[in-house]
């Protein structure tokens, strides 16, 4: 993610999500909890939801982000002495040290960027103690990623976007079963009491303009940077209702 300040102002989209799913979902935190949230991002959403619904008592909450700019971001802004912020990747091999060290993992608005969804499953499941549960809020089907395969399909943009599928459009953006074939994903890696929600939903945002900031925000492509302005028109261009989205909400528990 870039520009993390922008990020902040125009997040109300994923942090109505994770508030929504928190006041609906009965999720058992543990006095004492030591959490892990991962993809933290600029921090805001660790700090002002996942760590308010926790227990008061809770012993820690560990941000992770593979991104180096977040960690200093949210480490400059929210650090404590409960709450802290690394650098690693979901994605990569784990260190054994943190193993079985945590009662919850939580993340909002990551797993959908995950490629490698059985390895992050696994190391999900790892992190965890016996007993210790987890919450990932995610995409699945999302409008946007629709127009970004069309653009990426134009001769134009088709060099920038080369690796559109990978590093943006959800692995369950196609998927006809999502809730099944992540139950079936978490059973694989060992995970017990799964329970996968799926919520059709729609999210309006002020204009175009907030739509188009936020996401220059998430842009992963290093060749965009400088064309921004030249691809977000075309962007609206084909769809004039650009900051209009319908999404599908995955909402995913499970206990080791
Ligand atoms: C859209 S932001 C979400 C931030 C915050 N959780 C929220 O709900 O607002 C997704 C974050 O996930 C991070 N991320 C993506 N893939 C990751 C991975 N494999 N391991 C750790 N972090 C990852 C990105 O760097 C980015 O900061």
């Amino acid at each position: 993610m870039r520009d993390l300040k922008m990020y902040q102002q125009l997040h109300a989209m994923p942090a109505e999500d994770v508030i929504e799913t928190l006041d609906e979902f009965s999720f058992h935190w543990t006095n004492d909890a030591r959490i892990l949230d991962i993809g933290c991002g600029d921090g805001s959403v660790t700090m002002d939801i996942w760590q308010s619904h926790a227990p008061k008592n809770f012993k820690k909450i560990i941000g992770i982000d593979k991104s180096q700019l977040c960690v200093d971001f949210a480490t400059q802004h929210y650090r404590s002495e409960r709450v802290q912020f690394l650098r690693l990747d979901i994605e990569e091999e784990l260190q054994k040290e943190l193993e079985g060290s945590f009662d919850h993992v939580v993340s909002s608005y990551t797993f959908h960027w995950v490629h490698l969804q059985e390895t992050a499953f696994s190391n999900v499941h790892k992190l965890l103690v016996k007993g210790g549960s987890c919450l990932l809020i995610f995409l699945g089907y999302f409008k946007p990623y629709e127009n970004y395969r069309t653009l990426s399909r134009l001769e134009k943009w088709s060099a920038d976007l080369k690796d559109v599928e990978t590093k943006f459009v959800s692995p369950y953006h196609d998927s006809q079963d999502p809730q099944n074939e992540i139950i079936e994903l978490m059973q694989r890696v060992g995970f017990k009491n799964i329970k996968v929600k799926l919520h059709q939903k729609t999210f309006d945002y002020a204009s175009v303009q907030d739509f188009t900031n936020m996401m220059k925000c998430l842009n992963p492509f290093e060749g965009l940077t400088d064309k921004w302005h030249d691809f977000m028109d075309d962007y609206v261009k084909l769809d004039p209702k650009a900051g209009n989205i319908s999404y599908q909400l995955l909402v995913v528990n499970g206990t080791k």
